[in-house]
């Protein structure tokens, strides 16, 4: 087994809107409540409870071993209403990270998780006029409020997700199907916006990115360079053209690696086209992602190729509810980053999706991506065997950290 640093940040990652529950401000907790919106059914309501429990899941990562945990803040939460800030909400975090940092837990610290302000919801979002100016504010009171304690921050979560499911399927709020000019229009704003926060956040200790979205792409296709032209499509749903243009304000890439995609891309059906499901189905998570750990290592290959930034993999993992695959599915791609720490890309830590159970987006709660399992019924979090073999792997590398 190839050391690996002992610095490296061992850990998993949950967000807010997902985990934490009663996010009533937020535009998605509006959306839940549409018939149709939620594919089992299922709302948000209580999510983990890990606003009020976070305790109990933070000595559970602890027990595993774990040193880091990425986090997200709610920007409803700080800002309510527009006129209306919540000092209580800040102080609130920054105990959740007082007691992260208590249990040896690296906090990676998101600002935005796909969920917006209603309030900012209902002004066009993104596309009003006055969004950078807004969301910046909501940055610069959280970082005045938490810096001395993060080193880490992740500005936009996934924006290419984010615009694909918003903008040209119409699955996630706003709603909006194939507006591709908007897509893209929001996409610019993002880049300018990701650059701008990157300054407020930067000091001599933080280290600032963005959590990309980028799936191991290969091509049945005949036509190469319809998979190069794909890669710069926000409706693909893939961050690269995201990376190329804040490279220069990311002082990491943050990597969000779950699946292979087969592209069979033909000029007339370039949306159509892409297939992530392996025939056979053992080979698929719950919700039909191919499981491929080689990805891990080639996605991170071409990253460090590209831009020659350390890596840091900000997400990763699959929905398992009968627990059967997971344990072996991290050893995997475990095994597949320290390949690739043997070839010298510096990847400097794994942060596994999730460490409990949550509220999987317009999916509801179905999907069980959790090393945690949780009973929505009694709102009780159980451990899985997979998180304690998790914690096996992770000490059996400590143990030999150069
Ligand atoms: C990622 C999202 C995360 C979660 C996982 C399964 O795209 O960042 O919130 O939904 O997928």
């Amino acid at each position: 087994m190839k050391p690996f640093p002992k610095n490296f940040l061992w850990g998993a990652a949950i967000s807010s809107y997902q985990t934490e529950g009663n996010n009533f401000a937020s535009d998605w907790w509006q959306w839940e409540q549409q018939p149709g919106n939620i594919k089992d059914g299922s709302v948000s309501s209580s999510a983990c409870d890990f606003w009020n429990q976070y305790e109990t899941y933070l000595d559970y990562a602890k027990q595993a071993g774990m040193n880091a945990l990425r986090i997200s803040i709610e920007w409803a939460r700080i800002q309510p209403e527009q006129n209306q800030w919540s000092q209580q909400a800040l102080d609130h975090y920054k105990k959740i990270i007082g007691a992260m940092k208590q249990r040896g837990l690296e906090p990676i610290v998101t600002l935005w998780h796909f969920t917006l302000p209603l309030w900012f919801a209902k002004q066009n979002g993104w596309l009003n006029e006055n969004a950078q100016e807004y969301f910046l504010q909501y940055v610069k009171r959280v970082y005045e409020t938490l810096k001395n304690g993060v080193r880490y921050w992740i500005t936009l979560n996934e924006p290419s997700v984010y615009l694909f499911n918003g903008f040209i399927t119409g699955s996630w709020p706003p709603g909006k199907k194939l507006a591709l000019h908007q897509a893209v229009r929001i996409r610019n704003k993002l880049i300018r916006i990701h650059k701008a926060a990157y300054h407020i956040l930067k000091n001599q200790n933080t280290l600032v990115s963005i959590a990309a979205n980028l799936s191991w792409d290969t091509g049945a296709s005949q036509y190469k360079n319809i998979n190069r032209l794909l890669e710069w499509l926000p409706p693909r749903g893939n961050d690269w053209a995201m990376l190329h243009a804040t490279q220069r304000e990311c002082d990491f890439i943050g990597l969000n690696y779950y699946f292979h995609n087969t592209i069979r891309a033909n000029v007339l059906h370039p949306f159509a086209s892409v297939t992530s499901s392996h025939k056979d189905p053992s080979r698929n998570s719950d919700i039909g992602w191919e499981i491929a750990p080689q990805g891990i290592y080639e996605v991170s290959k071409k990253l460090y190729k590209t831009f020659h930034k350390p890596i840091m993999i900000t997400e990763n993992g699959l929905a398992d509810a009968k627990d059967e695959k997971r344990a072996q599915f991290i050893r995997d791609h475990v095994k597949n980053i320290a390949q690739a720490i043997e070839k010298n890309i510096p990847v400097i830590g794994y942060l596994h999706w999730s460490l409990m159970d949550n509220f999987e987006w317009a999916l509801g709660k179905t999907p069980r991506f959790g090393l945690i399992e949780m009973d929505y019924n009694t709102m009780t979090a159980h451990p899985r065997q997979s998180l304690w073999e998790y914690g096996t792997l992770i000490r059996q590398y400590i143990n030999i950290a150069s």
